[in-house]
């Protein structure tokens, strides 16, 4: 597995993801609208796909809303999460197989500072790749917290159907699931409250 600033195996769900466009708002709660991008700005596809750095404006993300960016040729997700969201993330920590992200390789150091449990350097917002750690399909956001087909009691996060891996608001892997380890952070940082930068570590960082 590679490490925070790695890319992971090239597979059908990357491949799928490099077909659909590449700069994205998805609504991410139940009545919750999407919302169009109002600003964003990006070196070209070339520099891209070397793995120059993204900036991405995220002043228009509200709560319950998905921004998919494109880093390195793979899908990153930021998502505002709700309070609700935020509070159901320590009650799931019994059900997963690394409830305080202990695997180093799966986040940067600083995204653990604040609280493990949250794997974000805002509260409120989550950035991850958003590939399954298993076989790497992009799974689905099921952000509701409600019971869903594949689990009863469902407190939001992503589902993989493939294999059925299962993964918290915080990218947490869920126990008994194929896929091994939590969702990869990838290093970030902000420049100010509304502007976030993929593929560079914070000013200082370890
Ligand atoms: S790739 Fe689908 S369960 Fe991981």
């Amino acid at each position: 597995m590679s490490g925070p600033g790695g890319d992971g195996p090239v597979n059908e769900g990357r491949r799928r993801f490099l077909t659909a466009s590449t700069l994205v708002v998805g609504a991410v709660g139940a009545g919750v609208t999407a919302i169009p991008f109002i600003k964003s700005w990006n070196p070209s596809a070339r520099a891209k796909l070397a793995g120059a750095p993204v900036t991405v404006d995220i002043s228009a993300l509200q709560e319950g809303q998905r921004l998919v960016a494109e880093w390195r040729g793979q899908p990153i997700w930021i998502v505002k999460r709700s309070k609700a969201i935020l509070e159901a993330l320590p009650t799931l920590d019994g059900m997963l197989k690394d409830p305080e992200s202990g695997n180093p390789d799966q986040q940067p150091a600083y995204v653990l500072e604040a609280n493990p449990e949250l794997r974000s350097i805002k509260a409120d917002i989550s950035v991850l790749v958003g590939l399954c750690t298993h076989l790497g399909c992009s799974p689905e956001m099921v952000a509701e917290i409600r019971p869903a087909p594949f689990d009863a009691n469902w407190k939001g996060g992503y589902f993989c159907p493939c294999h059925k891996s299962k993964f918290d608001m915080a990218g947490r892997v869920y126990d008994g699931v194929p896929a091994p380890t939590n969702l990869l952070v990838p290093p970030h940082h902000y420049v100010d409250d509304n502007t976030l930068v993929i593929g560079v570590d914070p000013q200082g960082a370890a």
